[in-house]
């Protein structure tokens, strides 16, 4: 199973920015703790990190065939990005959005996502441990996808019953 990471805007200065609100943990920390718990699981994770719409557009596309799901923290770009948004929709992923931060109890314009519209499900509030809990949901979700799929497949093609 493979699950892509994308992580928007200013997550780069993770453990720099607004400690109050995001914590003291960098990315690439809360990247090497979220690489352990996903190959204990037997899960490999591709990271990407952009402050730039179109590259998270380009990389969403790219998942297509190429992973198992999608985990995304779009951050600023989760308010205004209808490119983002269409490009989930598009690409039809088992997706889960996290938020470090509870975006229901900060400002207005952050209490609206228009990329949650596309995701399966969204987590926000639980700080860096968010990522853990939208790798736990995804890898529950996408193991159901294929249990499903396997069974329509061995309905399709029965085994031959022995003579
Ligand atoms: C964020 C919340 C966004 O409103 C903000 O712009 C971010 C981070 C979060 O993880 O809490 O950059 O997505």
């Amino acid at each position: 199973m493979k699950i892509a990471v994308i992580q928007g805007p200013n997550l780069n200065m993770l453990g720099l920015r607004e400690q109050h609100i995001y914590g003291p943990m960098t990315l690439d920390q809360i990247h090497e703790q979220l690489k352990g718990a996903a190959a204990q699981n037997g899960v490999e994770l591709e990271f990407f990190q952009s402050n730039l719409e179109g590259e998270i557009v380009d990389r969403v596309q790219e998942s297509l065939g190429t992973v198992d799901g999608i985990l995304i923290n779009p951050a600023a770009y989760s308010h205004t990005s209808i490119a983002i948004k269409d490009a989930l929709s598009a690409v039809e992923l088992p997706t889960v959005e996290v938020h470090v931060s509870n975006i229901y109890k900060r400002e207005e314009f952050r209490q609206k996502s228009v990329t949650a519209a596309a995701a399966t499900g969204i987590i926000s509030g639980f700080g860096p441990f968010g990522y853990h809990m939208g790798l736990i949901a995804l890898m529950q979700i996408i193991s159901e996808i294929k249990a499903v799929q396997e069974a329509q497949e061995a309905e399709a093609n029965p085994a031959p019953i022995a003579e």
